[in-house]
């Protein structure tokens, strides 16, 4: 059966990219990363892509007269590459919507809180700061605000006495590590059914 193709779209160190590679290679996951995208052209995610060949492209958003344009470029290597899932892995900016209309309800994030608990760009630091016994992880659906689409799983860790946003978010990135390939598998095995904004997983 041909694979599902993903493209992941990365802003930084890429290790949940790291993660799904290698979640493949060990053929824990049956997908495959078609391409590589980032909005930064030092992002380490795309050094990660070309270790394991895979095609790498960054997409200077400063090129483009605004948002849409800069989508449309991503749209078009998306579909170059016979994307399919499109995967944010850090990718640090606001989906908007010319992406969300080419690949509705086919874009995944991993967001570092049990949403809707600390979305934005600190979850972890949020968590922290706030007092809570717990944190953890959540992959979901995209849609167009921050981190509000359907959710499809959640993984928690304690949060510590003495933790600091580091150490959080250290522990918090080992359950990213596992959850996103869990939630990407489901939706190669055909297994995620949208309810409204809830997420059915079945067989
Ligand atoms: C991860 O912790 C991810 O959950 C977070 O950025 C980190 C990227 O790490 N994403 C967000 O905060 C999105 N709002 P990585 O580049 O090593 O995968």
């Amino acid at each position: 059966m041909a694979k599902l193709r993903l493209g992941v779209l990365a802003s930084g160190r890429g290790s949940n990219l790291q993660a799904i590679i290698d979640n493949i290679e060990a053929g824990k996951l049956d997908a495959e990363v078609a391409v590589v995208i980032s909005d930064k052209p030092a992002a380490y995610a795309l050094e990660r892509a070309r270790n394991h060949g895979i095609p790498d492209k960054y997409i200077n958003p400063g090129e483009f007269p605004g948002k849409a344009e800069y989508e449309k470029s991503i749209v078009e290597c998306l579909k170059e590459n016979r994307v399919e899932l499109v995967v944010l892995a850090g990718y640090m900016r606001l989906v908007g919507k010319v992406l969300l209309e080419a690949y509705t309800n086919r874009i995944m994030n991993i967001h570092p809180a049990l949403l809707p608990s600390f979305p934005g760009t600190h979850g972890q630091r949020d968590a922290v700061e706030y007092g809570v016994r717990f944190s953890g992880c959540t992959v979901h659906f995209v849609d167009s605000g921050m981190d509000t689409g359907p959710i499809i799983l959640q993984a928690v860790v304690p949060v510590m006495q003495d933790d600091d946003e580091d150490t959080l978010a250290a522990r918090i990135l080992q359950e990213e590590h596992k959850v996103y390939s869990q939630a990407i598998q489901l939706c190669a095995e055909g297994k995620l059914t949208l309810e409204g904004r809830k997420v059915r997983i079945g067989g």
